[in-house]
């Protein structure tokens, strides 16, 4: 236990999200919400009041977190944005890009000599950049980005785009990062700044990210 977050409220996103095609079916992703849960575990250890906005995962709430369960990116940007005002906000959810125009309210059958069928999708709303331009911002929006490629060249413009503070970004698609993990390797950059963390746990990383929100909060309050 730290006191460094004593006093902030921190708001933190979790796992994927899914779309509803029918009432069985859905666009998922494969977030397991480990490094959100973490953040959030490491936030409410440094003493801060969280909120953690959770997709559907199977995780166990962190001790001290105040848990809000949702289930698509439209949920999510308003559980997130009823969560405001804050200090911090940390984007670590899965937020699916796309969901589909009309969710059927039925079962979608096959139907005989139906050989293909088009889904129409629409984009979703971008809850960190929402974030980043509420009139209640947080002083430090953080966002996470998972990349193939590229790493640093897609944070920074991420952060660019977005506005936001910091991004950790994580390489995906390789061992012992990213999704489905236990341990993640993340490189964090703001302007002037870029640090690389890990290989580690992700509950250290999270420690590690922690102080340096932390070490932020406390250069601009
Ligand atoms: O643009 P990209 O999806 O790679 O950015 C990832 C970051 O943006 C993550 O912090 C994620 O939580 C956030 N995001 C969001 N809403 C979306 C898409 C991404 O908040 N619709």
């Amino acid at each position: 236990m730290s006191t460094l977050l004593a006093g902030r409220r921190v708001v933190v996103s979790a796992g994927p999200t899914f779309e509803d095609i029918d009432p069985v079916r859905f666009i998922g992703n494969r977030s397991s919400g480990r490094m959100g849960f973490a953040v959030a575990a490491a936030a409410a250890a440094a003493g801060a009041e969280v909120v953690l906005v959770a997709g559907p995962v199977h995780l166990e709430t962190p001790a001290g977190v105040e848990r809000v369960d949702i289930r698509s990116a439209a949920q999510l940007r308003d559980a997130v944005l009823a969560a405001l005002p804050a200090d911090v906000y940390v984007g670590a959810a899965a937020v699916a890009d796309w969901t589909p125009r009309d969710t059927a309210g039925h079962k979608l059958k096959k139907q005989p000599g139906v050989e293909r069928m088009t889904l129409e999708l629409v984009r979703t709303p971008d809850v960190l950049a929402a974030v980043a331009a509420h009139r209640l911002r947080p002083r430090l929006v953080v966002g996470f980005a998972a990349e193939t490629e590229d790493l640093v060249a897609n944070a920074r413009a991420k952060l660019a785009a977005k506005r936001v503070d910091l991004v950790a970004a994580n390489r995906v698609g390789v061992p012992g990062s990213g999704f489905e993990a236990e341990t993640n390797a993340l490189t964090v950059v703001g302007e002037g700044f870029e640090r690389a963390l890990g290989p580690a746990p992700k509950a250290a990383l999270a420690d590690t990210l922690i102080e340096l929100i932390a070490e932020r909060i406390a250069g601009r309050s």
